[in-house]
């Protein structure tokens, strides 16, 4: 079905953009999506029906990232907290990303896009790392929308993973203290290399990060919906850019 794009045409914000010298796209989009079990609740199904229709919603997004030329697009599928839930609901949220490039996989490719993950994935199913690490290899060279998918993904984690490398390197001499500033940092974390996103949306109505790229979104605008993920529409997102152009942003200057 072919999607209508909106006209984004507020041109004259955004030449910071790290992607879009127009300036009207963001060019990299991070999104917690959020409210998948109550989805499913509220149609007094089990929780993880509400995964599975979550796929569906992810699939119409990133259709839409693809038409729209967004450059970078950060999904958050697992925290580093969510093993707290029930074995069975892990075990098949855990799943979806194979079953999800079982199916898509192809399109993605026809489509330019690469995929790549940010997260721990020496915890995660054999399965799964597998069927994420093959489509990354398959997507390796493509240079359209870059897919992250945060797998097993905690901030808090990130951060200090990047402290102990950070201390080895020093140890080693591979590093030196006086070298050591932001932007060496930063090549620590699992988004080394990636530009910080422009835009956060937040579906399911928390507004809160749950551990959820706390460093590299410290100057990131925010955008917060009640729509539960499984209902989030493309046309919901163009509403998210869009509100996006209206902000004016400022890093501190004035
Ligand atoms: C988000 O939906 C998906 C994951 C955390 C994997 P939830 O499963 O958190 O849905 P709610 O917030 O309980 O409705
Ligand atoms: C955040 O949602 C994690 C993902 C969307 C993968 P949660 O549902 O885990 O967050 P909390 O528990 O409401 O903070
Ligand atoms: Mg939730």
């Amino acid at each position: 079905m072919p999607i209508k794009i909106p006209i984004f045409n507020n041109k004259q914000q955004r030449k910071d953009s790290f992607y879009d010298s127009e300036g009207t796209i963001p060019g990299h989009i991070a999104i917690i999506m959020d409210g998948n079990g109550r989805w499913a609740e509220k149609r007094s199904m089990p929780r993880i029906y509400g995964h599975k229709e979550g796929v569906s919603a992810l699939t119409k997004i990133v259709e839409a990232a693809v038409k729209c030329k967004v450059k970078m697009l950060t999904l958050y599928a697992f925290s580093t907290e969510n093993w707290k839930r029930p074995k069975s609901e892990i075990d098949y949220i855990l799943r979806l990303p194979k079953e999800f490039l079982h199916i898509y996989l192809p399109d993605l490719i026809s489509n330019n896009v690469r995929i790549s993950t940010i997260g721990d994935m020496k915890d995660l199913p054999a399965s799964t790392s597998e069927a994420v690490q093959y489509a990354m290899d398959r997507t390796r060279d493509n240079d359209g929308l870059q897919l992250n998918i945060a797998l097993n993904y905690g901030s808090r984690h990130e951060i200090v993973g990047a402290i102990k490398n950070i201390l080895t390197d020093i140890n080693n001499s591979a590093l030196s203290l006086d070298e050591l500033d932001e932007q060496k940092f930063s090549g620590y974390l699992y988004t080394e290399g990636l530009p910080e996103p422009d835009l956060l949306i937040r579906t399911g109505g928390e507004k809160r990060l749950s551990n959820f790229l706390l460093w590299q979104l410290a100057y990131t605008e925010f955008w917060f919906t009640d729509i539960l993920w499984p209902d989030f529409s493309q046309e919901e997102f163009f509403r998210a850019m869009e509100e996006y152009q209206r902000r004016q942003r400022r890093y501190g200057g004035i």
